[in-house]
């Protein structure tokens, strides 16, 4: 995917803005910017929509960390909240597929290309699910993502969607991960990650599961193909096998995590 750095940094608010965020920030920002223009280009929703709001309200100051549900949506040039399809009484993942992650192009892509490398179904089901919950909520979301999947997918898997965050910023070549040159291009220098996602590096690099976590960032890094054409299809059976869909419905299980399925099906409500 071309990135056009003028219009990342236009995107969110200038460069001022962009020297004002720290490393981890500005590698978020640069991912759902990515993640928006592939599924503008998808033909889909656009989801989130800072320079509209930006431009609507000068002065307002625009939460980045929040999900893509809560900001505005619709074509490029007429962006409104909009109204979301009503959920059944007992949602499955795949509905929340089609219904709230739509049209989800970068993680059908991740898990496309896992499929295609003959990669085990436990780390294609994470390339599936890395980044759903950046319609939730955007900030810290490797570690929000696992907590949110936790209570119906093996634990390796949300092993590897809670470290995917950290492991993005060091390079590892033997196992297929360059450091991403789009970071040196967009931001000019190199990150210094901040000490807790240092911390969490150190922490999974030498944990058993690291190649799990390592192998997500892999199929991450080469998910912004603007002319792939997936879907969900090929991956139904792999969540038949993983992923514990509750009978009642997700949201409606009463799991440690149900608010957040909850908050997903119905992201109007004042309270
Ligand atoms: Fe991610
Ligand atoms: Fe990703």
């Amino acid at each position: 995917m071309d990135i056009d750095r003028r219009a990342f940094l236009a995107s969110v608010g200038g460069l001022a803005v962009v020297e004002a965020l720290d490393p981890e920030a500005k590698a978020e920002a640069l991912e759902h910017y990515m993640m928006e223009k592939l599924d503008e280009e998808a033909g889909g929703l656009i989801i989130d929509g800072e320079a509209q709001v930006a431009a609507a309200a000068p002065d307002a100051t625009i939460r980045r960390g929040a999900g893509s549900l809560f900001g505005p949506q619709g074509p490029a040039d007429n962006r409104k909240m909009a109204s979301l399809a009503p959920m059944s009484d007992k949602p499955t993942l795949i509905e929340f597929f089609e219904k709230r992650f739509n049209p989800a192009n970068h993680v059908l892509q991740s898990a496309t290309r896992a499929l295609k490398t003959g990669m085990s179904e436990e780390i294609t089901l994470a390339c599936l699910l890395h980044d759903v919950v950046l319609n939730l909520v955007k900030v810290d979301h490797g570690w929000w993502g696992a907590q949110m999947l936790e209570p119906y997918v093996p634990e390796k898997v949300s092993w590897a969607i809670r470290y995917h965050q950290a492991l993005r910023f060091y390079p590892d070549p033997a196992n297929g991960y360059e450091y991403p040159e789009l970071y040196t291009r967009i931001f000019g220098k190199d990150y210094v990650p901040q000490p807790h996602i240092k911390a969490a590096y150190d922490y999974a690099r030498n944990h058993k599961w690291y190649l799990e976590a390592r192998m997500v960032t892999v199929n991450d890094l080469y998910a912004f193909d603007p002319n792939a054409k997936v879907s969900i299809e090929p991956f139904i059976d792999i969540i038949g096998r993983h992923f514990k869909q509750p009978k009642e419905g997700l949201g409606n299980d009463g799991s440690p995590t149900a608010h957040m399925w909850r908050t997903m099906m119905f992201p109007d409500n004042p309270l």
